[in-house]
């Protein structure tokens, strides 16, 4: 089996205390596919540092090898903060309200990807497969090619690829797609951004598709581009769920909501994750079924992320603003109907959490996959599983067919799937939790991981 070395903007440095919500599932995924295979995992330290020196910083632990370089202000500012998660996030999560056409961002983008290139060419061996993951590092390949790597390079994105009409308002669109055909396997999580991706390709620049190979060929070079949904670390997850650590978190949520229903959310405070839009959803249930406050109580685990972006400022101080209206309007001495909880928990917490909850809540406008959907399925007790409620916008319920698939952006929608969720009988209950746990078992990250390299392994090689 070939060495993986793998690159992405963050590294889950060895030991570091598992968020599965607030890290996203790229971390938690990655750690895994490391163990296996073997490699080193290179990425920025999330350091600042006054002068870039690309000095590399490895370490050893936990069955995974990590090299981390630090960044300068100017980087972090125009590259992070800037062009991956002010420019191409918000435009690749549909919101061209909220993106930022900087052309210092764009220039900064192109710099810390240089870095990464010259900092990570001399650790990587002949027979290494690369593996390039996410948005922050779209033209990687490219500078690895143009400094002579002749490795086979794939590259998997984990979040949507938005329809053409909304790409090309990107100045410079086609400089960033023409460096990524120049990755040997493109993977998305979903049909869907696959075929905008394909589309954007042919129409915009002429290059022709095959779409029974999944290739596509442009100036003489051929590309293949696959949908690879990713799944969770099925058995490392169930494992914590075993720990003392999650028993506790499970019987805390339980006893403190007595004979109420408690009904979770976990999600990065992202405006992608449509927390507002859920806020009012859960406020119109209670005004149709005022009197249900008795019997529901909502927790919101929200760990704040990108604070120093102000849309990121903007999305905290709504979200306090309306849990705050509906506690108000509907508390009373002895009860609250929506807890905000602003801090990321570990993996088993949030385990017990999700097994503690009959409701999962899960309403992004617009998500790669969501592996909280998953998590949350994972964690139910299978003589009484909760009901996961999901929005149909995030990769996941392409998969997850069995949840209640809801729109997120209507209030009456989400208002609805509560109430049904919450008079579920245990038989229905049980029948949709029964299709949906092969699905999240099955196609654990493992899996994933095995479809992608031993694909990278074997496709159309052009250095
Ligand atoms: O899933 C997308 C993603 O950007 C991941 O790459 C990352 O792990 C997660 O969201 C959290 O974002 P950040 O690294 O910006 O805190």
């Amino acid at each position: 089996m070939s060495r993986l070395v793998v690159v992405s903007n963050r590294v889950a440095v060895p030991k570091a205390r598992g968020v599965a919500g607030a890290q996203g599932g790229l971390a938690g995924a990655l750690n895994s596919a490391l163990k296996k295979h073997g490699g080193i995992w290179f990425g920025w330290s999330g350091q600042e540092t006054e002068k870039f020196t690309g000095e590399i910083n490895i370490r050893r632990g936990d069955g995974v090898t990590t090299a981390t370089i630090d960044l300068e202000h100017q980087d972090i500012e125009e590259y992070y903060n800037g062009y991956a998660n002010s420019t191409l996030w918000p435009l690749f999560h549909y919101r061209i309200d909220l993106t930022e056409y900087e052309q210092e961002f764009g220039k900064g983008y192109e710099r810390v990807n240089e870095r990464f290139a010259d900092s990570v060419l001399p650790l990587i061996e002949p027979k290494d497969l690369v593996w390039v993951h996410d948005y922050h590092l779209i033209p990687l390949g490219e500078r690895l090619r143009s400094l002579g790597l002749k490795n086979r390079i794939g590259f998997f994105l984990h979040i949507p690829w938005p329809p053409t009409r909304l790409f090309v308002s990107l100045p410079f669109h086609e400089r960033l797609v023409r460096t990524m055909l120049h990755y040997d396997l493109i993977g998305f999580q979903s049909e869907e951004w696959m075929e905008s991706f394909i589309h954007y390709c042919s129409k915009e620049l002429g290059a022709e598709v095959d779409e029974d190979a999944c290739t596509i060929t442009l100036d003489g070079r051929t590309t293949t581009a696959k949908a690879y949904p990713i799944g969770i670390d099925y058995d490392h997850f169930m494992a914590q769920g075993e720990t003392g650590e999650a028993r506790q978190a499970e019987q805390r949520l339980l006893s403190s909501t007595r004979h109420r229903t408690a009904m979770i959310g976990v999600d990065r405070l992202d405006y992608t994750k449509g927390l507002p839009e859920r806020i009012d959803g859960i406020g119109r249930f209670f005004d149709f079924h005022p009197e249900r406050v008795r019997e529901l109580v909502y927790v919101q685990i929200a760990p704040p992320s990108r604070e120093d972006i102000k849309s990121y400022q903007h999305i905290r101080g709504l979200l306090e603003q309306k849990t705050g209206q509906i506690n108000g309007a509907r508390s009373e001495v002895d009860l609250v109907p929506i807890r905000y909880v602003n801090k990321g928990h570990s993996a088993a917490e949030l385990f017990g959490f999700f097994r503690a909850s009959k409701i999962g809540l899960v309403t992004p406008l617009r998500d790669g996959m969501n592996l909280v959907a998953k998590e949350y399925i994972a964690a139910q007790d299978p003589d009484n599983p909760g009901v996961l409620v999901l929005s149909r916008f995030a990769g996941a319920a392409l998969q997850l067919k069995d949840a209640l698939l809801v729109n997120p952006h209507s209030p009456d929608d989400v208002a609805h799937n509560i109430r049904l969720a919450l008079d579920m009988p245990l038989e229905e209950r049980k029948e949709r939790w029964e299709k949906l746990i092969v699905t999240v078992r099955e196609d654990n990250v493992l899996r994933w991981t095995e479809n992608f390299t031993s694909d990278l392994a074997g496709v159309d090689h052009n250095p």
